[in-house]
């Protein structure tokens, strides 16, 4: 199957999945992560965060997890995981989730009994597989890596122990993270043969995708990112808000129209806006008019800023309260070593381990 294809099906299979979630969230477990490689954008609001607070508030069991030895596979400098996962959990309240009954959240390396599932699982895969990976293969390219460490060959193993410790079976994600997914369910399935045969230990996750489209940078890039210095962070002021947003690409047609194909840069602007509005960015366009560039960063401004007063207002109350958000990592991480415990027993005991 092509790679469109293959996304095709994934699209189609996240449908049903969602149609599945909604007559019973009771049935599902979902977990999902981010590296603690910086403040969240609104990419992230729009791509994922509001994705799990809204899956949350359906009352599904939710595992956000952060995955902060991801960051030493490709990142040199590692002082400052420590800060920027605290301020990742500072994102996550200020969007809106809670901690507590149905949301657990916690870095991954304060579970060590989910760690220890990587020995038997690194002897289920083949170092052909973990090798073609297309998105690892991407990730050292855009590292620039001379090298590459076993950590970052195997991390898509380590996600498989990540998402399978807790029998998670939904994973939303982004298209990049198809193929990991594609190992973890790999995974539960050749253990399931081997080890369980009949009486399967793990579930074989499903993708679910993020129904808003791919936000690209507001400088054109195919991707907003902190460190191209071309995102809306939700850690902004108003002020940086508007100062990023003046920078933003468009191009010299004053005459503002929705045209993705031939004015990327300046349908992206209107679909920022019409996602803050909860508008549709075609009537925004016939709105603005002749107005030109000028006229759309204004009104993107004062709509992002205006979607986000809430939340920067969480946040600031949030900053303040430092021992919170470390007890809400510390309580997560408990819960989620519980769990993790449960499950190791079950896998010594399938593999003839128990003394
Ligand atoms: N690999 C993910 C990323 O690079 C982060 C991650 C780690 C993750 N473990 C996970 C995502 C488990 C979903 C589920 O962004």
């Amino acid at each position: 199957m092509s790679g469109q294809s293959t996304y095709e099906a994934a699209v189609a299979r996240s449908k049903t999945l969602e149609a599945a979630i909604q007559a019973n969230p009771a049935a599902f477990r979902v977990l999902t992560g981010d590296r603690p490689t910086g403040r969240l954008h609104i990419g992230h609001y729009f791509g994922s965060l509001q994705n799990r607070v809204r899956l949350a508030g359906m009352g599904v069991r939710t595992f956000i997890l952060i995955a902060d030895y991801q960051v030493l596979t490709d990142h040199e400098a590692f002082s400052e995981i420590s800060e920027n996962t605290k301020q990742l959990v500072i994102d996550y309240l200020a969007a809106g989730l809670t901690p507590g009954e149905n949301v657990t959240i916690y870095p991954h390396s304060y579970v060590p009994e989910a760690n220890q599932l990587m020995l038997p699982f690194l002897t289920l895969v083949s170092s052909a597989e973990l090798n073609r990976n297309p998105t690892v293969k991407e990730e050292i390219q855009a590292a620039g890596l001379k090298s590459v460490n076993a950590g970052m060959l195997t991390y898509p193993v380590h996600q498989a122990c990540d998402i399978l410790f807790c029998k998670g079976n939904v994973v939303p994600v982004g298209k990049d993270q198809l193929p990991h997914l594609e190992l973890t369910r790999t995974i539960a399935r050749r253990f399931n043969e081997k080890f369980a045969p009949g009486r399967p230990v793990f579930p074989e996750p499903e993708a679910l995708l993020s129904k808003t489209p791919h936000i690209p940078g507001l400088d054109g890039a195919q991707k907003m990112s902190k460190s191209r210095g071309n995102a809306i962070l939700l850690a902004d002021s108003e002020d940086e808000t508007a100062a990023r947003i003046k920078k933003a690409k468009t191009d010299a047609d004053r005459h503002i129209t929705y045209d993705p194909e031939n004015r990327p840069e300046v349908a992206n602007l209107l679909n920022l806006t019409a996602l803050c509005e909860d508008n549709d960015p075609r009537v925004i366009a016939g709105e603005l008019g002749d107005g030109g560039g000028g006229a759309l960063k204004r009104r993107l401004t004062e709509a992002v800023n205006e979607k986000l007063r809430p939340l920067r207002e969480r946040r600031k109350q949030l900053e303040k309260d430092p021992a919170y958000i470390r007890s809400v990592l510390l309580s997560g991480a408990e819960t989620a070593r519980k769990i993790a415990a449960g499950t190791l027993e079950e896998v010594r005991r399938v593999m003839n381990m128990e003394i």
